[in-house]
């Protein structure tokens, strides 16, 4: 098997006239944590929509592990092990925090959403495998003392915690995360950091769209970096914090060195 965990064609999506990605090729390694990063309006977040199958791109290619999932649908995507989070964090709010984790695994089997909210979550032998995987997943991020409360009771931060536990409630094999920490306090960042760490170190790559620069510069082996839709630069921490088209175009030499 190859070493790519993802490979991405000439992808392009265009809203009427805007072209928020053109044309954009990359490689993920597998095992690795790779960041996307770009200012805002770069494309991130709709390269990331057209590669987990929530919405349709005008042309290209992608695979993962071989296997090519172009045109095919978001379900499709999270059975063959692809599964993300989004920039605005989603949660099922009346249901439990333990029950927004189950979902995740629902979203994976194609489960129908109504016999879930008809209760047949609770009744079957993988359901209490996935409520004992799901306490593991709190205990790791720290939120066992919220498994039986309603996530509506969640802070922002915790959210993007229980997002990121719910990527690993699949099993999966490529996670991409779209602005993990954006809006979270420092003492949060770290636990989602942690988070993340754990994540790839149980064997998952991860794909890291993110503003904090930081963080990007901590945790990533290579970074791709988009701007207009297209990709301006892509290689290791070192490669990216020295290409003189990221310094100027995008981020600007202050902004380019970890400060912890
Ligand atoms: N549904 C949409 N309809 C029209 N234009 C869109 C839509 N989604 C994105 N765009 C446009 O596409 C471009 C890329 O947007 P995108 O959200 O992918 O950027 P981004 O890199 O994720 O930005 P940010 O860092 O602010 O999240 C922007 O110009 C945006 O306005
Ligand atoms: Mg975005």
């Amino acid at each position: 098997m190859s070493d790519i965990c993802l490979s991405v064609r000439n992808l392009s999506k265009h809203y009427r006239g805007v072209k928020a990605v053109d044309g954009v090729s990359f490689d993920v390694m597998r095992g690795s944590i790779t960041g996307l990063i770009g200012p805002n309006g770069s494309g991130k977040s709709t390269t990331i929509d057209c590669i987990s199958g929530f919405t349709s791109a005008d042309c290209g290619e992608w695979r993962v592990d071989g296997r090519v999932l172009t045109g095919t649908s978001a379900h499709q995507h999270s059975a063959a092990g692809l599964v993300r989070t989004f920039q605005n964090v989603r949660c099922y709010e009346s249901m439990s925090v333990l029950e927004n984790l189950r979902m995740a695994v629902v979203a994976k089997e194609g489960v129908g959403l109504w016999s879930a909210f008809l209760g047949s979550l609770r009744a079957s032998a993988a359901d209490e495998a996935a409520r004992q995987h799901g306490l593991e997943l709190l205990e790791l991020i720290g939120l066992s003392a919220y498994a039986e409360a309603p996530s509506s009771v969640l802070s922002y931060g915790q959210r993007k915690l229980l997002s990121i536990a719910s990527t690993m409630m699949s099993k999966p094999r490529l996670v991409i995360l779209d602005e993990p920490v954006a809006g979270i306090n420092p003492t949060m960042i770290l636990r989602v950091e942690d988070a993340i760490r754990k994540l790839n170190a149980s064997g998952v790559t991860i794909l890291l769209c993110e503003h904090n620069m930081d963080l990007v510069m901590r945790l990533c082996d290579r970074i791709i970096v988009l701007a207009n839709g297209q990709l301006l630069a892509s290689g290791t921490v070192d490669e990216i914090q020295a290409d003189k088209n990221v310094l100027e175009a995008y981020l600007g030499p202050d902004h380019m060195r970890p400060t912890s």
